[in-house]
């Protein structure tokens, strides 16, 4: 997915605009582009990241108080000069930047050539300049042409326009995320807060059909029919150097250290072990009397602490499941309100989650969105909503936001226990294990010795997870990491399921990392001792005081002793390590691994 942005003061807009693009890159990238205005429009946009486009406006400079900014993730039209937003119309007096997919393009590219209009793109953004155009020249103004093009548009889009001659920027959304700054000296629009955090933490989430219409002083919110509305503006608890490296190589390794303080702020006020009682802010007991079932849909790495979650759930009484949220339109099930779908997303933008959810809620099940980001549309389209609270996560490759949903979905496991499995109150000995999670976290961090293994093992031909009950999604989860950074083969199987088949290709050029949690361990060696016996190097992830793994294998990293059922949240902080070294090692973009993107807003 892409970034918007756009900036509107009275002061030029390009310096600004250039940063928050930067600001933006890690939502998706492949071209970039700016569009200034000063009564006339003047548009630069290039095939390539933000740094190409600054050298590409060095030699123009365009300069203008409103300006649009875009990073594009290709959808429609590869990635070329051509194809980067913004995108005018036959007569550049308009500048449309769009986020999403524009769904009913082709019929309405068809129209508008039987009308005339030539196109120079491949996308479907391009049909929406045009549309404007069109409204324009029969005499409506800006803002009603605007909306009257908007309203014939199909699809997920987050829309921003400038017109020549006009002093302001319009936007919308539908199933994209907008964010609106208000500044001191400007005001500012974009997908995520990063944007422009550094100039504002003044926000309001922009919410489906919403019309923003941003001036140099003030911001005009109108409903989908135009009426205006009042939205008070939030302040951001993120501190601008939040979104920013701090210090460290990479966002991933920045966030990967951050664990510490964003289990603190997942867990601090939600438990009290003594008392065995968990207060989840809006979710009081009872909340779920009337759940029999709970279903996770999620993706990627949500999905690993969805399937973490589902085995915390079983443990405590509570009938639960996973669904891949791609595939959920795909396994009917009778659904009605004594079902809990529970969307676990950090973006809460991730479309193939959305559309579970709103799958689910046709259905009548009830919804639940475990999520990062306040204002998210997953968190606005839900029944209730967890928040997960592990601040901005710029890495594509999700790390810190992994703990905390499974930390926080941990806390939502004993409260469903009350309401919905076996009615025990909380487990105390867990809730403690919860609230020491940030110190045990820190003493993996500083014990890594992740480096010298990526080292050893650097060259295999593959590198196998494995992991048994809680350690399974876990080694899913490293081995995701793995191959999403280095770009090595690395897949995760269940330990048991080695030799179902996965055995044929263990070789000596095969690394296996094995995950122990403390359960099962003894026929997790034995699944160990079936690679050794081929010539496979194992390294283990596991408990200190689990000295017989110690001595099995040929590299071990030890994790503190904790409830098992928290030993696989800790063994992955080695393995998010492991994965970061040994891309680091390879040179690779860690921070932007090549054809990812950090949400991913189309289905
Ligand atoms: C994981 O490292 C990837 N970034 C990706 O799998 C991600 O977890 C997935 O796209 C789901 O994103 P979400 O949590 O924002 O829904
Ligand atoms: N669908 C549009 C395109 O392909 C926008 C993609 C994006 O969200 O960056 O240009």
């Amino acid at each position: 997915m892409c970034g918007i942005t756009a900036r509107v003061g009275t002061d030029d807009a390009l310096e600004e605009l250039l940063t928050s693009l930067s600001n933006l890159e890690y939502r998706g990238y492949d071209s970039a582009g700016v569009a200034l205005l000063d009564g006339d429009l003047d548009v630069c946009k290039c095939e390539g990241e933000t740094d190409d486009l600054r050298a590409a406006v060095e030699s123009r400079r365009p300069s203008g108080p409103i300006g649009l900014g875009h990073t594009r993730w290709s959808t429609h039209g590869p990635p070329t000069d051509e194809n980067a937003h913004p995108h005018t119309g036959c007569s550049d007096r308009v500048a449309v930047v769009h986020n999403g997919i524009i769904e009913n393009y082709e019929s309405l590219r068809t129209e508008l050539r039987s009308r005339g209009h030539e196109f120079t793109s491949d996308t479907d953004t391009e049909v929406v300049p045009h549309l404007i155009e069109e409204r324009l020249d029969a005499g409506r103004d800006p803002e009603a042409a605007f909306r009257e093009v908007v309203d014939v548009l199909e699809g997920s889009y987050a829309v921003a326009l400038a017109v020549e001659d006009d002093d302001v920027v319009y936007a919308t959304r539908n199933g994209s995320p907008l964010v609106v700054g208000i500044g001191q000296e400007a005001n500012y629009l974009a997908s995520d807060i990063p944007a422009f955090l550094e100039f504002t933490d003044r926000v309001v989430y922009l919410e489906d059909d919403e019309v923003a219409v941003v001036g140099p002083d003030d911001v005009r919110f109108t409903d989908v029919d135009g009426r205006p509305i009042v939205r008070e503006p939030q302040t951001v608890d993120w501190a601008a150097g939040d979104a920013e490296k701090s210090g460290y190589n990479h966002y991933m390794l920045k966030e990967i250290n951050e664990q510490p303080v964003a289990l603190r702020q997942a867990v601090e006020g939600r438990t009290d072990p003594g008392a065995r009682e968990i207060d989840l802010e809006d979710l009081p007991p009872g909340t779920f009397d009337d759940v029999e079932r709970v279903l996770f849909v999620a993706c990627g790495t949500s999905y690993h602490a969805a399937m973490y979650a589902t085995s915390l759930l079983q443990r405590r009484g509570v009938a639960a499941s996973t669904s891949l949220a791609s595939e959920f339109a795909n396994e009917p099930m009778p659904l009605d309100e004594s079902t809990l779908v529970v969307a676990v997303t950090q973006s809460g933008e991730t479309a193939d989650t959305l559309a579970a959810l709103r799958e689910a809620d046709r259905a009548g099940a009830r919804t639940l969105a475990v999520t990062n980001v306040v204002g998210s549309t997953a968190a606005r389209e839900v029944d209730d909503v967890c928040y997960i609270r592990a601040g901005p996560e710029i890495g594509v490759a999700a790390t810190k936001t992994f703990s905390s949903q499974v930390a926080t979905l941990g806390v939502l496991a004993e409260r469903l226990r009350g309401d919905v499995g076996d009615g025990e109150p909380p487990d105390e000995a867990f809730l403690r294990g919860l609230e020491r999670l940030p110190d045990a976290v820190d003493s993996i961090l500083e014990a890594n010795r992740t480096e010298r293994i990526a080292d050893s093992y650097a060259g295999m031909d593959s590198y196998f997870f494995i992991g048994r009950g809680i350690g399974y999604p876990v080694a899913l989860e490293g081995a995701l990491k793995f191959k999403e950074i280095t770009y090595e083969h690395a897949e995760g199987f269940a330990a048991g399921e080695l030799k179902h088949g996965p055995l044929a290709l263990v070789t000596t050029e095969t690394v296996v990392v094995a995950v122990f949690t403390g359960e099962n361990d003894e026929k997790t060696l034995h699944n160990v001792r079936e690679v050794q016996s081929r010539g496979a190097p194992v390294v283990a992830v596991a408990p200190e005081s689990a000295t017989e793994v110690h001595r099995a294998v040929d590299d071990v990293v030890e994790i503190p002793d904790a409830p098992e059922e928290l030993s696989g949240l800790l063994s992955n902080v080695v393995l998010q390590l492991l994965s970061y070294h040994a891309a680091d090692l390879r040179d690779r973009p860690i921070d932007k691994p090549r054809n990812l993107a950090k949400s991913v807003t189309v289905e």
